[in-house]
């Protein structure tokens, strides 16, 4: 039985599937060196793109412009010409907190109507280990008639990519890359060394791969969930978490991490795909999943310790007005998924506080259909009994502790999730 050949260096042609924070920037990056297809469902993602408007704020106009490589469609048909197709669509979790595979799916459905024999298929996506291998191949066998690693092949390369980052972008962060056999690995490998200057680290197989993408985010997880419980045990003490930690950080080998609200696509959402595939097999994560819960219920304690200070001052936190700046998962992006800050809204609201909400990054239409936000774009003097600063964007230190101070009345509270105003400034911090 001859095993198809891999498609050589000049006859590679890449369709990179779902052009989101991921998606685009990969896109980019291969239409700079070679012919690269942008796939994605959303015809008006693939309108603005066709325009060179990205509103994810990852690509600029200029380089989109400048990508002469690169072609945008959401007509799958589009997808015959290629023979590398990279996925890199969301991998989100339901309301039970499990694994939703379905936009994966049917990118393999996708992946599996198009690809010939020789053909290469490489998800990014973070997912469990054992996901490319276990679901995404069968679906592509079943709608291509192909045999896996005898007629097509698969890879895993886990995205890296940093929202908002501008410093470290997709070329000078190393990528680990790897492949369903040696000569696939080999494949996979010099695909990506094409376009990454940082280098590639090739893993030994594709759930190696797999299982260190998802680890990435875990770790970072549980580091940070350690040093929020540091934050409610210290605070009960009385003592400020900063001062604590600028005075351990003293120490080489003490690791940098601050409390706060853990949010977005990724670092409160992976770890639930690693304890759902170690719970499958019968191992019930302890560690994993009380960080998680410890990192989930930070909104509730921000937003409670806010109405203790303001009941202690005399004010009512019912028909109380409270000012939230920021609603982003993180500063200086208008990425909105899986905000935090949407906890310390809610249980606000629970108190029947009027909250107000301003972000001049975010979207106030997807404010609005994501979370039921009217988001207000003025503030007025004078008028918040209590201001909490949830997201550092540089908007709001630019603006500086006078003028926020100017908003509130004589008795707000000031409250600064992210120790971003001098401590003396604010009535607490996290
Ligand atoms: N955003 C990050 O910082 C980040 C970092 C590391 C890893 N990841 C992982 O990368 C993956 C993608 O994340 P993202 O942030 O780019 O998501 P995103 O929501 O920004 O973009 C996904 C895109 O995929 C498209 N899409 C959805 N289903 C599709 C389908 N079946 N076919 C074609 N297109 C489809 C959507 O229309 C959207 O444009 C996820 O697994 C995520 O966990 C994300």
């Amino acid at each position: 039985m001859d095993a198809a050949a891999l498609p050589g260096p000049d006859a590679t042609r890449v369709a990179v599937i779902g052009l989101g924070y991921v998606g685009l920037p990969l896109a980019v990056g291969f239409g700079r060196a070679l012919p690269t297809l942008g796939f994605d469902i959303n015809r008006a993602r693939i309108d603005e793109l066709k325009q060179h408007r990205d509103h994810t704020l990852e690509v600029s106009p200029e380089e989109l412009a400048a990508t002469t490589q690169l072609r945008f469609s959401a007509d799958p048909a589009d997808l015959a010409e290629c023979n590398v197709f990279i996925v890199t669509v969301p991998t989100p979790i339901d309301d039970a907190k499990r694994p939703d595979l379905t936009p994966l799916e049917s990118a393999s459905r996708t992946v599996g109507k198009a690809i010939r024999p020789g053909g290469v298929a490489i998800f990014e996506s973070t997912v469990y280990p054992g996901a490319t291998e276990e679901v995404c191949v069968p679906i592509i066998e079943r709608e291509s008639g192909l045999r896996f690693n005898v007629d097509f092949y698969a890879g895993y390369s886990p995205e890296r990519i940093n929202p908002g980052d501008k410093q470290h972008r997709l070329e000078s962060i190393m990528k680990v890359t790897s492949g369903s056999t040696p000569a696939a690995a080999d494949f996979v490998d010099a695909l990506y060394r094409r376009i990454i200057t940082a280098g590639t680290h090739k893993a030994s197989s594709i759930r190696v791969a797999e299982a260190a993408k998802v680890i990435e985010n875990t770790q970072r997880d549980l580091n940070i969930a350690l040093v929020n419980e540091l934050s409610l045990i210290f605070h009960r003490l009385g003592i400020d978490t900063s001062e604590v930690l600028a005075a351990a950080g003293t120490k080489w080998n003490f690791l940098p991490f601050r409390p706060g609200l853990v949010g977005g696509h990724c670092i409160g959402v992976d770890p639930y795909y690693l304890t759902h595939k170690a719970q499958q097999i019968g191992y019930h994560p302890e560690v994993i999943l009380s960080g998680r819960r410890i990192n989930d219920g930070m909104g509730q304690h921000v937003a409670q310790r806010v109405v203790k200070l303001m009941t202690q001052r005399r004010v009512h936190a019912a028909q109380s007005n409270i000012l939230v700046l920021g609603l982003a998962f993180k500063e200086n992006c208008p990425d909105l998924r899986n905000t935090r800050v949407i906890d310390v809204v809610a249980e606000l609201k629970s108190y029947n506080a009027n909250v107000e909400v301003y972000d001049p990054w975010v979207s106030a239409e997807e404010a609005r259909h994501e979370y039921g936000l009217d988001l207000v774009t003025e503030l007025a003097d004078g008028k918040y009994d209590a201001i909490i600063l949830a997201v550092a964007h540089r908007q709001f230190v630019d603006l500086g502790i006078e003028r926020i101070r100017a908003l509130g009345t004589p008795e707000c509270v000031l409250f600064d999730v992210k120790q971003t105003l001098p401590r003396a400034a604010v009535d607490d911090r996290l």
